[in-house]
């Protein structure tokens, strides 16, 4: 009995870890250790040798488990000791700064676009990237032979060889949404439509993808004074200058009549571009009352509605706006560039408050 006690207890005391105790546990009191073992022998033991026999072996049971017990308690203050040692963290630390990511001003103009007309009563529609022929040009009143389609530089897609229907394009206006929503929800209507535009071209002026918005405002009768009233009023928010003053030249777009190109009057002071002074005139979009033919074919009646549409280049106002002289780096992904022309998330946009930079 002594020389088992012994040789248990030193075997939980030079035990180095878990398994190990286990291993000492099992061996000694698990079912078949020895001490177990042991125990089964008691029933083969006259009832003298039982009485002494019984009560020792229970007592050298009762002391190995306890000092297994001790020894695990040990053995787990001893490893959560080490993981404090080893993992312990300054919370007095400063922080890492992490880079936050910026608004890409066209994000930012368009929403100031929105926002400015939300104010004049105007929805935010929008339509396809690809469009059919039929939306791009026809129901707009450009026919199939008609030079504005040239003009666009289109992207056409795909079509199998024998499949003779016109392709479908990527589009070259904003102009469609149009006669999408007036299709779908009819007159009276109040709208822009901001989105991608797609045409062949590239030069420090023009992408192959750019950025417009169409605004459309169809009712009784709305007249070529409400189109002038509404784009000052655009102008004079979205640049934050009171003192606009807008040019309408004649000009023609087939799915408009009359039509007009709309400068604003600035300035070029030492390289920096002044809004509402000097005696130069930067174009900024187009427009015009949109033609009964337009109308009819978006099945709106003519006779009992009129009104105006206008197109303008996002990406052309925010290089005007903010002063960012290349088009083409507006879609490099350069992060210098971003970081630099980029907005902040909170620089949210309303007419009232002014708009800042
Ligand atoms: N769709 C024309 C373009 O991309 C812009 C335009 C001009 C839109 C006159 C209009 C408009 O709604 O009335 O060049």
């Amino acid at each position: 009995m002594d020389a088992l006690k012994a040789k248990y207890l030193e075997g939980v005391m030079a035990a180095a870890d878990e398994s190990a105790l286990e291993d000492v546990r099992l061996a000694a009191v698990g079912k078949k250790g020895e001490v177990s073992l042991k125990m089964r022998e008691l029933g083969k033991m006259t009832p003298e040798e039982k009485q002494v026999a019984g009560p020792a072996l229970n007592a050298l049971k009762n002391e190995i488990n306890s000092a297994i017990a001790a020894k695990k308690e040990a053995l787990g203050d001893a490893a959560l000791n080490e993981r404090l040692q080893a993992e312990w963290i300054d919370v007095s630390l400063a922080g890492r700064p992490r880079r936050q990511g910026t608004i890409h001003p066209v994000s930012q103009v368009t929403e100031e676009v929105i926002a400015v007309f939300a104010d004049l009563g105007y929805s935010v529609a929008e339509g396809p990237q690809i469009e059919s022929d039929w939306y791009n040009f026809d129901a707009l009143n450009i026919a199939p032979e008609h030079p504005a389609r040239q003009e666009h530089d289109t992207f056409y897609m795909h079509r199998d060889e024998g499949d003779n229907r016109p392709p479908h394009v990527l589009r070259t206006h904003t102009s469609p949404v149009q006669i999408r929503y007036m299709e779908k929800h009819g007159a009276p209507c109040r709208i822009i439509s901001p989105g991608r535009v797609y045409r062949a071209d590239y030069d420090q002026t023009h992408t192959p993808m750019f950025h417009q918005y169409e605004g459309l405002c169809i009712d009784k009768g709305v007249s070529m004074a409400n189109l002038k009233w509404t784009l000052e009023e655009f102008c004079r928010a979205f640049f934050n200058v009171d003192d606009i003053e807008l040019r309408f030249r004649a000009s023609h777009f087939p799915f408009t009549e009359p039509s007009a190109e709309v400068d604003i009057r600035c300035s070029w002071d030492k390289g920096q571009l002044k809004i509402g002074e000097g005696d130069d005139w930067m174009e900024i979009l187009g427009s015009g009352m949109v033609h009964p033919k337009v109308l009819a074919a978006a099945g709106v009646d003519s006779d009992k509605y009129q009104g105006f549409a206008f197109g303008m280049g996002i990406d052309r106002i925010a290089m005007l706006k903010y002063g960012i002289p290349d088009l083409r780096a507006f879609f490099d992904s350069d992060l210098r560039w971003l970081r630099h022309y980029g907005f902040s998330a909170l620089d949210m946009p309303n007419m009232h408050a002014g708009i800042s930079g």
